[in-house]
């Protein structure tokens, strides 16, 4: 329990994604956070692909590169978990506390199929206690073993203690609490667009509904742009920042953008529709977009022209105070959308 006006120790969340290793650190005081530490760090190409560690070495390196930078006396982390090493499962159950819940929830858990195996760990998620009807929706969070573990070894290998394992969509989820009012009546679709991976969650009636992930992401755009204007993985990465604008044609560039995402666009369909399909929801009143994606020049309208939802760019640090001159390799608002993984775990309460 936090209470209003104690400082807390500061919290770090470490995301390890396929195209960077994002680092925040936030200090919770008297209701609201402090930015006291943030660092990004690009790893080489391939090392972590289609969700898989490639080169472990390679990661550990750039995790101790990134500490080092940040604090080298930095332990415990905050980290996350996504895609295949992880189902998630909705159930409802009798309004309980304590353990008395949990027992519920465990109960629950060893009915369902993919729970019930010996090899997962779980965990679970309170999405909404109803005094009126007096049930309560659980989210069920199952991580299957060998896939935790490895993780686990590789955060610890790098010389880090794992204090709390979060999943990706909960993390963007809590980066979206901490930040803005979640108006019950809209539908809202929290769209992250990462290097493969694009996770979906969506919002309904204020509350978490559901998450999806796309195995899809920014990879394709870049492989697009490097190949047509035969650019190494610095330039290309210029380039997808909006740098170097005047040396590329626009038009060449907005093309290349549109074609190479031509595959992400369905895919986000596809999930939307099964989202409306399942959830009996007529339309999603908007998204709000953060990851790389977001900061790809032309891809945030071409998404929203394409799919005829209006886009909002997350901003996962609007809530959160920082003096600006403690920055100096790049301005916290220029990348913000890329933070909303690591703000959604160091807002963790650990
Ligand atoms: N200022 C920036 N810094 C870093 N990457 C940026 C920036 N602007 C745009 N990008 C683009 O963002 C994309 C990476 O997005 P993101 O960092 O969200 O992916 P990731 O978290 O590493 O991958 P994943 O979540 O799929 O594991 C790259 O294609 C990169 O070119
Ligand atoms: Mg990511």
């Amino acid at each position: 329990m936090a209470f209003l006006g104690r400082k807390s120790r500061p919290v770090v969340g470490l995301d390890i994604g396929a195209n960077s290793i994002k680092l925040i650190k936030l200090q919770y005081k008297a209701g609201s956070y402090a930015l006291k530490a943030l660092a990004i760090k690009e790893l080489p190409m391939g090392v972590i692909m289609a969700e898989e560690i490639k080169d472990r070495d390679a990661v550990i390196f750039d995790i101790q590169s990134l500490i080092d930078q940040t604090d080298p006396k930095m332990k415990d982390v905050v980290i996350s978990i996504s895609g295949h090493g992880v189902i998630t499962d909705k159930v409802v159950i009798d309004r309980k506390t304590g353990a008395e819940a949990e027992q519920a929830i465990l109960f629950e858990a060893e009915q369902r199929a993919p729970f019930d195996v010996e090899d997962v760990t779980l965990d679970y998620h309170i999405i909404r206690d109803d005094p009126e009807t007096n049930k309560m929706e659980v989210l069920l969070v199952a991580a299957r073993n060998e896939f935790l573990k490895n993780y686990l070894d590789l955060i610890i290998d790098a010389g880090l203690k794992p204090v709390v394992v979060d999943t990706d969509a909960f993390a963007i989820l809590n980066a979206y609490m901490v930040n803005y009012d979640i108006d019950p009546l809209r539908v809202i679709a929290l769209v992250d667009i990462g290097f493969d991976v694009t996770n979906i969650t969506f919002l309904k009636e204020g509350y978490y509904h559901s998450t999806r992930d796309v195995s899809n992401g920014t990879r394709l755009i870049f492989d697009a742009v490097s190949k047509e204007f035969r650019l190494n993985q610095e330039l290309t990465s210029n380039v997808m920042r909006g740098e170097l604008d005047s040396s590329i044609d626009q038009d060449m560039f907005k093309a290349t953008i549109v074609t190479a995402s031509e595959e992400l666009v369905a895919g986000l369909e596809v999930a939307i529709s099964y989202f409306k399909s399942y959830s009996g929801a007529e339309k999603i009143d908007w998204i709000v977009l953060s990851g790389g994606g977001a900061l790809i020049p032309f891809l945030p309208e071409m998404l929203q022209a394409k799919l005829s939802i209006p886009i909002e760019i997350c901003n996962p640090l609007r809530n959160i105070e920082y003096d600006p001159d403690m920055f100096v390799e790049f301005r916290p608002e220029n990348v913000a959308p890329l933070l909303a993984v690591p703000v959604g775990l160091a807002v963790r309460r650990v």
